[in-house]
């Protein structure tokens, strides 16, 4: 016999944990320094772009899928279209997410470490930038403590997703996502009361400079704005498929695109003027953040125990975000094979944690795993464009395709109409799964695979 499928306690527990999957270290450390390192206010303008215009329409299309099907991320076309290759996208899925969660935990672990160095006033006893540098490259060239924190974060993530849907994820959210928005709202307020630099940071974020435009800025910007929303792999999907028919999926898509894309820009708006008005490089990579925000901190009244409070957040914000990578997996094995959840989590937990080590031991501990062989780039960075980029891309086209040309936008518009009361921008939408998304995408990899600039 069956037994029913979970869903969310309620609408707004959906949105949340939704939201809670899209806000992450996607906004706060990924985006500011992808935003630097590709030119500043362009990289914004195309970003933006994109979420509205691929971002948005891939959003409703996983939900959708997840909302019909009721399955998660491979049994979902499978339901739809059995014994088809489509079901492949789902597989993707699944690996892409184990991919992500496996850099994403070493990162996440950085802010858990990052809360108690401040916590414990490791930040106040310090002058320059260069110390703050030497405290950074010190604490992630350890690979004792790269590994532990990593384990740590990625235990947590089991222990929830082993929990259970709504019961796990809906209560973290709730509280501690507004409290998150203060802290950074506080902190733009702080980066723009810094002084001198501070207007050669805003005009770096806000002045597109388009002759910096280089090509590879627009797949950047994409996976960019796909990573942050969640979108290409199936967590969406498989979120999806926890809602409600009573539901309105178009407003909630619309709610998470937004708060999302807020929070971003908020979080660049404190970086570079403080970056600037430090004198640093917005080209710091990977480290950005935890270079220039303790240092904003530390000139803030009270700032340790904002800072501890920031980052404790942060890390309970990536939290939400490793739990959705996590839930992908576990729905599979959990629908098609039958497994216990706790099952479920604990191997693709395990699984993760073992891809995510040469991740960890990627910044300074060990030679190898900073300068991989073909690309020259450290494991963790590799990682990150790889699935974090690029599957994620590659997903989002076959997403797009499949319910723009194979399931059709007609049966996909007539699932989002119930519980929305209708589908005004039907039209849009369509035209953007079946042409614009799919095609823009294309010319992307058209233009990445004739240059060769994939790292
Ligand atoms: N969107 C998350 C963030 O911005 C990361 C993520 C990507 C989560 C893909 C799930 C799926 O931090």
């Amino acid at each position: 016999m069956e037994t029913p499928r979970e869903e969310w306690g309620s609408k707004i527990g959906f949105i949340l944990a939704a939201a809670g999957s899209a806000v992450g270290l996607g906004n706060i450390w990924r985006f500011p320094y992808m935003t630097g390192e590709n030119g500043g206010a362009a990289f914004v303008l195309i970003y933006i772009f994109f979420v509205i215009f691929i971002g948005f329409t891939i959003m409703l299309a996983e939900l959708t899928i997840g909302r019909h099907s009721q399955r998660n991320a491979v049994g979902a076309f499978e339901a739809i279209f059995p014994k088809t290759g489509w079901k492949f996208i789902g597989v993707l899925g699944i690996i892409t997410g184990i991919g992500i969660l496996s850099f994403y935990g070493v990162v996440a672990g950085w802010t858990l470490g990052y809360f108690f160095k401040t916590l414990l006033g490791d930040f106040s006893r310090l002058s320059g930038e260069t110390s703050f540098q030497d405290v950074f490259a010190g604490f992630i060239g350890n690979p004792v403590s790269e590994i532990v924190y990593l384990a740590v974060f990625i235990g947590i993530t089991i222990y929830i997703v082993s929990r259970g849907i709504s019961k796990g994820i809906e209560r973290w959210t709730k509280i501690l996502m507004p409290l998150l928005f203060l802290i950074i709202i506080l902190l733009v307020i702080r980066a723009l009361t810094l002084g001198s630099g501070v207007s050669k940071g805003l005009s770096f974020y806000l002045k597109p400079d388009f002759r910096a435009l280089k090509p590879e800025i627009f797949i950047r910007a994409l996976g960019q704005a796909l990573f942050s929303l969640s979108l290409g792999m199936g967590a969406m999907i498989t979120y999806g498929s926890y809602i409600s028919k009573k539901d309105n999926l178009l407003s909630s898509a619309a709610f998470v695109v937004l708060f999302d894309t807020v929070i971003a820009l908020l979080a660049g708006l404190a970086i570079f003027p403080a970056l600037f008005a430090m004198g640093m490089s917005p080209k710091g990579g990977p480290g950005l953040v935890f270079l220039v925000l303790p240092s904003v901190f530390d000139k803030m009244p009270a700032g340790t125990f904002f800072g501890a409070a920031f980052f404790l957040l942060l890390a309970i914000a990536a939290l939400t975000s490793t739990i959705s990578l996590l839930e992908v997996a576990v729905a599979y094995f959990i629908d098609e094979k039958n497994w216990s959840r706790v099952k479920a989590a604990v191997f693709t937990g395990a699984l993760a944690f073992v891809v995510g080590v040469p991740s960890a031991l990627s910044q300074g501990a060990s030679k190898w795993f900073h300068k991989i062989p073909l690309v020259h780039i450290p494991f963790l960075d590799f990682m990150n464009a790889l699935f974090g980029n690029y599957a994620l891309t590659v997903g989002s086209f076959f997403i797009s395709i499949f319910v723009g040309w194979k399931w059709g936008t007609g049966a996909a518009a007539k699932e989002i109409a119930l519980g929305a009361g209708g589908f005004k921008l039907r039209a849009v939408w369509a035209f953007s799964v079946r042409f614009f998304a799919p095609f823009a995408i294309f010319l992307i990899f058209v233009y990445l695979i004739l240059t060769g600039r994939f790292f």
